[in-house]
């Protein structure tokens, strides 16, 4: 028995005051829906947070690993100046293409990058680029101990790095579960919470999306 009735009545409070969805991000969830694509984006107010963060750390470059519809991506690039930029990693062309649709119609076209791939792949190409401000993680989860090295080795001191999903239902304390997603999340946490280079916090969430949880955490000089 969980109270995720009460859950939900208290986000159904919670959002429409804090994180009224606009009619882009709407129409972002709504064409994800129909292109079929998982009901796995952030909760309203959970990407009102990634926006404010963002905006916390002055972000004029964001990366995100794991871009779905572009839901998180919107609220993310919304703070970025005119030259600033996003770039978001994504393995299925199909939610690529879903995401583009929805990133032209926020008119963040010109800000947002979509690379479609695996992202590991992807990540050692950006070490020659400017280093970012910001990195959301938020794919596949037994590779997050990999992205969380690479989100260090991508982000400027002062930078921020978020780890989405840390929590899932509990199952990240249930002795016996080895599942990769579990186990990769562990292992992300453990790095990031002795990481000499990071000073974070992991909090539980729940809501909508049920019961969860992100890790934040500074990048240090
Ligand atoms: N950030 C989105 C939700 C992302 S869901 C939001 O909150 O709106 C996770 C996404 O990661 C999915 O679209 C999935 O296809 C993608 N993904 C899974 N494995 C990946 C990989 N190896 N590289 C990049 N993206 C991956
Ligand atoms: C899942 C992935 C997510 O990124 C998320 O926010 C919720 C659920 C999943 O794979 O189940
Ligand atoms: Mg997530």
């Amino acid at each position: 028995m969980d109270n995720r009735q009460i859950w939900n009545d208290v986000d159904d409070y919670l959002n429409p005051l804090f994180a009224p969805d606009d009619d882009v991000l709407t129409a972002a969830l709504r064409d994800s829906d129909s292109a079929g694509l998982p009901q796995i984006a952030v909760a309203p107010n959970q990407g009102k947070l990634l926006q404010l963060l963002a905006g916390l750390v002055g972000a004029r470059r964001i990366l995100e690993i794991g871009t779905l519809g572009g839901y998180s991506t919107i609220r993310l690039a919304r703070v970025l100046p005119a030259d600033g930029r996003l770039v978001t990693l994504e393995y299925e062309p199909r939610h690529a293409e879903v995401a583009r649709g929805n990133i032209a119609r926020a008119g963040l076209d010109m800000v947002v990058e979509v690379r479609v791939g695996p992202a590991l792949d992807a990540l050692p190409l950006l070490l020659d680029e400017e280093q970012f401000d910001m990195v959301f993680i938020d794919a596949d989860k037994e590779n997050n101990p990999h992205y969380v090295e690479w989100a260090v080795k991508l982000t400027r001191p002062g930078g921020l790095v978020v780890l989405d999903n840390v929590v899932r239902k509990g199952r990240i304390v249930e002795p016996g579960n080895c599942d990769p997603d579990v186990v990769g999340t562990r292992r992300a946490l453990e790095l990031m919470a002795h990481h000499p280079r990071l000073d974070g916090v992991a909090i539980q969430t729940v809501g909508t999306k049920g019961h969860d949880g992100l890790a934040i955490a500074r990048v240090l000089d």
